[in-house]
């Protein structure tokens, strides 16, 4: 998961103020023909979801999602590694009896980490872990040797005079609080002490936990300043660097930072389940399939983009064809920017009238709780009563922006949610090389891709379009 900086903002929002809605706060009042409808899916919704956790196809989609990690691993934008799992997916979505599959080109980012370390040299030596920020140009090949200030926050940057910063490493040292609010550390932070003559900047991973992992993600720099390198550390060596500079001691590090980098082709993958009725309108099911360099992208965004995928091939199976077509969108180079979905968007412009909701799973596939939806009230409501059907899994928080590629979409008035799930720890793997199958529980995963199918398959039948604002 990747929140452009643009938007954070209001993201910040719907993280720290995302409400439950109860009956107290907003009254849904559909028309009874329409609860009656609703209603009738009960049968097939049960099915489903049986189908997938007692009647094997669930086990089987998680074996191949366990495959697709170790085969392919990180894959990050622009690798070939990614261009690989790219076309394995392709080619399972056939295995799996759907022909009805495509990509389309997209330029992305491509930006490799060659080689990096960074030490302490004063006062003792001490290696320090880091992980260079996607994006970050690299040291001089000798590195970069310099005295470091750690700064709190950035209103402590303007504060503080540029002189106690010029030709220094400045080492944001901001605790987490959510990841909305501290994210702009890392998005911004490099940018923030180069305009203040600083030489390097390191970042104090954006995570709650840590034992001792840095946690890499992108960063921009803004216009006109001069790029600097930069990295994340880990949360035991920023705290340790802050105590020390509170000691009075002066701290001398070493920076050695080497990345490429260029632009490569990639893929938007696009599986089509073809409704029966309206073909031309759809309900999307989405997750992307790059990934960081490190981990295995497991959870991020491995699980979210198996479970989309799994969505229309495993209804095809079962032979059910809803009324609208089911679309599973495998986005590429989400990490860099939603640069999969903002080509997509582009590509598809005049098509946005016909997407009736657009859903995506990118904050984990923990034990799934229900959705976290963007729409009109009436499209709130008609998720609302859809989700009775599926208690406990029936919460439904309301949000401006929820999920993280299709906020491109949401913006432009189309209805869509991502999936709630028990992700508290979300933050403790993410961006890191703990990103691994071992984070995932398959029965969570196998009751995500039960309830994501059953649910989009509903959306998609229903007689009436998802109403827009
Ligand atoms: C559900 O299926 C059962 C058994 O096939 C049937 O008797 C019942 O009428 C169905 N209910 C609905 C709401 O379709
Ligand atoms: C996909 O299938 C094609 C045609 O069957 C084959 O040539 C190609 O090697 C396969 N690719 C992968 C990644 O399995
Ligand atoms: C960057 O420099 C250009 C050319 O001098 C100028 O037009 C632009 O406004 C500057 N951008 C910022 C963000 O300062």
């Amino acid at each position: 998961m990747y929140w452009i900086y643009i938007l954070l903002v209001l993201n910040i929002e719907l993280i720290t103020s995302s409400v439950v809605i109860t009956r107290h706060e907003e009254e849904c009042v559909l028309d009874s023909k329409l609860v009656e409808e609703i209603k009738s899916y009960e049968n097939v919704t049960k099915h489903i979801i049986n189908e997938i956790i007692n009647g094997g196809f669930g086990a089987a989609m998680y074996d191949e999602y366990t495959k697709f990690i170790d085969k392919f691993g990180a894959r990050i934008s622009g690798s070939e590694a990614l261009e690989r799992a790219i076309d394995h997916m392709v080619n399972l979505t056939v295995r799996n009896g759907l022909n009805d599959v495509t990509t389309e080109d997209v330029k992305v980012p491509h930006w490799v980490r060659v080689k990096e370390s960074a030490e302490m040299v004063q006062p003792y030596y001490k290696n320090i872990a880091l992980l260079g920020l996607g994006t970050s140009v690299s040291t001089p090949l000798e590195g970069i040797t310099a005295e470091a200030i750690v700064i709190s926050s950035f209103e402590e940057l303007d504060k503080t005079d540029a002189s106690k910063i010029k030709g220094k490493i400045v080492v944001f040292d901001a605790h987490y609080v959510t990841y909305g609010d501290t994210v702009v550390y890392r998005g911004h932070g490099a940018t923030k002490a180069s305009q203040k003559g600083a030489i390097a900047s390191l970042i104090r991973s954006i995570t709650p936990f840590s034992i001792y992992s840095p946690h890499t993600g992108d960063q921009t720099y803004g216009e006109n300043i001069t790029k600097i390198p930069t990295a994340c550390i880990t949360l035991e060596d920023a705290d340790l660097l802050r105590r020390l500079q509170d000691q009075g001691e002066k701290l001398i590090l070493t920076l050695k930072m080497t990345y490429t980098y260029d632009e490569k082709t990639s893929r938007n993958t696009i599986v089509d389940l073809k409704g029966k009725d309206n073909p031309e309108k759809m309900v999307i099911v989405s997750g992307h399939i790059d990934s960081w360099d490190v981990g295995e992208g497991a959870m991020d965004d491995g699980g979210g983009m198996i479970i989309s995928w799994f969505a229309p091939v495993i209804l095809n199976m079962l032979k059910l064809k809803p009324k609208r077509t089911i679309r599973a969108i495998l986005w590429t180079s989400e990490e860099f920017g939603y640069i999969g979905a903002a080509a997509y968007l582009q590509k598809h412009l005049n098509q946005l009238p016909n997407i009736n909701f657009i859903m995506e799973s990118d904050e984990g596939t923990f034990k799934p709780l229900g959705l976290e939806v963007a729409g009109s009230p009436k499209a709130l409501c008609i998720i609302k009563e859809v989700l009775k059907q599926f208690a406990p899994i029936d919460k439904l928080t309301k949000s401006d922006y929820p999920g993280s590629d299709i906020v491109l979409f949401i913006e432009k008035g189309v209805p869509g949610a991502s999936l709630l799930n028990k992700n508290e720890r979300y933050f403790w793997y993410h961006h890191s090389e703990a990103d691994t199958m071992n984070v995932q529980n398959k029965d969570d995963v196998i009751e995500c891709a039960a309830f994501w199918a059953a649910v989009s398959y509903v959306i998609a039948d229903l007689t009436e379009d998802m109403p827009r604002a």
